[in-house]
């Protein structure tokens, strides 16, 4: 492969990160608390707990992650050094209407915005700001049972309208929803704010069968990002906003035709529905079979499709991690995965938590959705969850983390030769942050070490490890030296 310049000059270099495993501070400047600040600490095999209420004595990462709230200036000097061209990052809804329902935003989460922006506009590093993260203000569970209500809709456009407006001239690219398309599974209903109680009484279990509700909340918040979309092209027509798709690669498990047609209705339903409605502006042709077949019956309003219609994203974005295989039980057992899991490759290695490392699965994936909707697309969440070691001598040697960069970096270059239209790059947890699945610490992803443990103990200091330099180095030459 011709190696040289593959990448655009403008490539967006960066990181990214989400408000609720980032910035702490929950309840500080007139913040109240999010979905994400009722979930407990928990790890690999203990679920995390969600909870009616804080309860006291009982340990929530969200509280204080890793503090960026009162770090940012030192992180954000940082990512400048290591050459970031652009930040993603989201906003804590409830940082700005605590209650959901406030009639003013409150000024004191505006204004803590206003000056982080600040500070990535002194390092002339882009925003990319995710609107809701894996979060909404609790006050929307407790007051409508999350996104299941079309109410929330109204709610989530207010709030976007002040974002849009406050920071018209300093943010450019937006993303309406993160992994959107978690609401495909049981453990997606909590992601929309819904809570679950069964028959039992057992809180949130998942196992309740909540299709019907789940892809009632996913219509609304399709419906919600369509409007965004608009109002966002309304208020400054050089807006870019974006979608994000938790991208979930099954291969078929053999060449059996009805493993090919299985591993095909998966992608169908995982990845494409989200997708063709925030892209194309409506439902594709084969969700109406699958909504039969499952029982599913979408309450539509007046005027939801022609709203769809006029709410089409400007720029695809999505995470990758890992590939699974569907399909005929291969050899072997179930594999982890964030989100979506599957069938374990036996071509394929895995990370201590069960998820199997495909470099070349990304290649295929921008290959594959490129092809389909040809507009500008951006890997916003990549990366390798690990336990790293401080050695005697304070250095951390992430090699096993250089190598997963490096190889998804190559993939993406071989993609861009292939003549997929990528913009940017910007692995996960750029800087150690609570892991979202099971609000561990350990399970790291950064460039930067933050000095915190499982049991929230620790000095917050910042450290560079060893892929800080690497990944240095592969911005200062666009992606030629990796
Ligand atoms: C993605 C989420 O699914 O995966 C992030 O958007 C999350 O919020 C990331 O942190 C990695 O998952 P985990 O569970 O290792 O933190």
């Amino acid at each position: 492969m011709n190696k040289k310049n593959v990448l655009p000059v403008d490539f967006m270099w960066g990181g990214a990160t989400a408000a609720n495993q980032y910035e702490g501070a929950w309840n500080v400047g007139g913040k109240k608390a999010s979905t994400a600040d009722v979930m407990t600490g928990g790890s690999h095999t203990t679920p995390r707990r969600i909870t009616k209420h804080i309860e006291e004595g009982t340990y929530y990462p969200s509280h204080e992650a890793v503090d960026f709230y009162h770090h940012y200036k030192e992180d954000i000097k940082l990512f400048a050094e290591m050459g970031f061209k652009c930040f993603r990052m989201s906003i804590a809804w409830s940082r700005i209407f605590p209650n959901v329902d406030d009639k003013v935003a409150n000024e004191e989460g505006l204004k803590f915005y206003d000056d982080l922006f600040s500070e990535l506009k002194k390092y002339n590093i882009e925003p990319i700001v995710t609107i809701s993260h894996y979060e909404a203000p609790f006050a929307l569970t407790e007051k409508y049972n999350g996104w299941t209500s079309r109410e929330a809709i109204d709610h989530y456009v207010r709030y976007c309208n002040t974002l849009f407006t406050r920071y018209k001239d300093v943010v450019k690219y937006w993303i309406t929803f993160n992994e959107i398309n978690s609401l495909m599974v049981p453990a997606g209903a909590f992601i929309a704010g819904a809570l679950l109680v069964d028959d039992s009484g057992i809180f949130n279990n998942i196992t309740v069968d909540s299709s019907q509700m789940r892809f009632q909340a996913l219509h609304h918040q399709l419906v919600a990002s369509a409007k965004a979309v608009n109002i966002a092209h309304q208020i400054n027509p050089d807006f870019k906003v974006g979608c994000m798709i938790n991208y979930s690669l099954g291969y078929a498990s053999t060449c059996n035709p009805k493993d090919i047609i299985k591993a095909q209705k998966q992608d169908q339903i995982n990845n494409m529905i989200c997708g063709d409605v925030h892209v194309r502006g409506e439902y594709p042709t084969f969700t109406k079979r699958y909504f039969e077949e499952s029982n599913i019956k979408i309450e539509m309003a007046e005027g939801d499709e022609e709203t769809l219609k006029n709410g089409c994203v400007d720029f695809y974005t999505f995470s990758y991690y890992k590939s699974h295989v569907v399909g005929t039980r291969p050899e072997g057992d179930v594999t982890q995965g964030n989100v979506f899991g599957g069938f374990k490759n036996p071509y394929l290695k895995a990370n201590d938590w069960g998820w199997q490392i495909d470099p070349e699965g990304l290649r295929y994936v921008l290959n594959h959705v490129y092809d389909r909707y040809k507009i500008p697309m951006m890997v916003v969440e990549n990366g390798l969850g690990a336990v790293d070691i401080v050695e005697k001598d304070g250095k951390i040697n992430d090699d096993y983390r250089i190598k997963f960069l490096r190889e998804h970096i190559e993939q993406m270059k071989e993609a861009v030769y292939d003549g997929v239209e990528l913009i940017g790059y910007t692995p996960w947890g750029c800087i150690d942050i609570v892991s979202a699945s099971t609000g561990e610490m350990k399970k790291r992803y950064g460039f930067i070490y933050v000095d915190k443990d499982n049991d929230g103990k620790g000095t917050l200091n910042r450290r560079k490890k060893k892929s800080f330099d690497w990944y240095q180095h592969v911005i200062a030459t666009n992606g030629e030296e990796i």
